[in-house]
């Protein structure tokens, strides 16, 4: 049933605010971040190690940022197909933490399974009753509800919401974050559902923006701190379903290579909230627009006042605190890749040659 909508996908979009609300009362008591049984004391662990494919291993990405800067705990992210082969070691005192919507995701289980006897496994996944999640210590439910449409939304975005509480947890644990600091995390977080539901407003320019990204052949998404994992999902979306090339760059690394792409045919999205790192990703638009690349300008009324001028198109979130802007600019690349697709007329739930679930390697 999808619910009034013409796609799977446009009603898992759309559900967002209400899951995401969801997943964040599983989690929220009057005591705090609660976990399901055994739970887990992060005064135990010296680094995490985090793994998965596709989606869920941007959601890993994304995640690193938040233990890194909350917990001050060491992590290391990487694709499932690369850990397994390469036989990592994998020290003393390592919580080995894999992410995956369905739970069957070969690859996925396979590096599990080579964790299996020398850490502590920890999964985050949607289907409670996955070989993943069965075959972990302790299995954390991201609670999307069923997710039919092959390109992965409504998961992402809860996901990256279970691994910021598990990062507040971990601050708590190691004492890195004061109780005062995840309470004022946690309003934020609690704000988010209400978020979503405003950043709606900019659908019809989204859309917009959309019909004319449908007639590129190239598009490049970049993005700066927790933005640059961001920045390639948006661009895994749009290659998934509308079919056209797109590659995710972090900012930074535009003068490294990319920027020889750069030209009049050239669509850039730029996913630039108003934090600590706009400037410097508006000097990255700058020189993108001296090149006469199209920039498409992802950002908040404040970083629009001060940087939309030269822009080809600008979308406008509301104001969001920095570290969950990747989770709310989410929202926006899931319905660039969308409005881009339905332009095209490919086959939105069921893109070419893939499956909603990879249970061989
Ligand atoms: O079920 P999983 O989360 O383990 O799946 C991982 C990837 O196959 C998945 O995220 C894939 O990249 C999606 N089609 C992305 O939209």
């Amino acid at each position: 049933d999808k619910g009034g909508h013409k796609h799977f996908m446009a009603k898992e979009i759309a559900e967002q605010p209400t899951v995401l609300g969801e997943a964040l009362s599983y989690y929220l008591t009057d005591a705090g971040i609660a976990l399901p049984e055994p739970g887990l004391d992060f005064t135990k662990f010296d680094r995490l190690t985090m793994v998965a494919c596709g989606t869920a291993f941007y959601a890993c990405l994304t995640a690193k940022y938040w233990f890194e800067q909350i917990a001050r705990l060491p992590v290391e992210v990487d694709i499932a197909s690369e850990f397994r082969y390469r036989e990592p070691p994998i020290p003393a005192r390592t919580l080995a933490l894999f992410v995956s919507q369905s739970g069957e995701t070969a690859d996925t289980l396979a590096a599990l399974r080579y964790c299996e006897d020398k850490a502590m496994i920890a999964s985050v996944v949607n289907v409670p009753e996955s070989s993943i999640a069965r075959a972990s210590d302790i299995a954390l439910p991201i609670l999307a509800g069923a997710e039919i449409g092959v390109a992965s939304t409504k998961a992402f975005t809860c996901q990256l919401t279970v691994l910021f509480l598990l990062a507040l947890k971990a601050g708590l644990d190691r004492g890195t974050l004061t109780p005062e600091e995840a309470s004022e995390h946690l309003a934020q977080l609690k704000a988010l559902p209400g978020l979503f539901n405003a950043a709606l407003a900019a659908s019809p320019e989204i859309e917009a923006t959309a019909q004319k990204l449908a007639e590129a052949r190239d598009i490049l998404f970049l993005g700066r701190g927790p933005l640059y994992p961001l920045a390639m999902e948006g661009a895994l979306k749009l290659k998934e379903i509308s079919y056209i090339h797109a590659e995710g760059y972090a900012s930074g690394e535009l003068k490294h290579g990319p920027i020889a792409l750069i030209d009049q045919h050239t669509p850039v999205v730029f996913m630039a909230p108003s934090d600590g790192l706009f400037d410097k990703t508006v000097s990255n638009m700058q020189e993108v627009m001296a090149r006469a690349g199209k920039v498409v300008l992802v950002t908040d009324a404040r970083g629009a006042k001060a940087a939309a001028e030269g822009t080809w198109r600008q979308i406008i979130l509301p104001e969001v605190s920095p570290a969950l802007a990747p989770i709310l600019y989410a929202l926006p690349a899931q319905l660039l890749a969308y409005h881009t697709a339905v332009a095209k007329g490919t086959d939105v739930d069921q893109p070419r040659n893939l499956a909603k679930s990879v249970t061989v390697e």
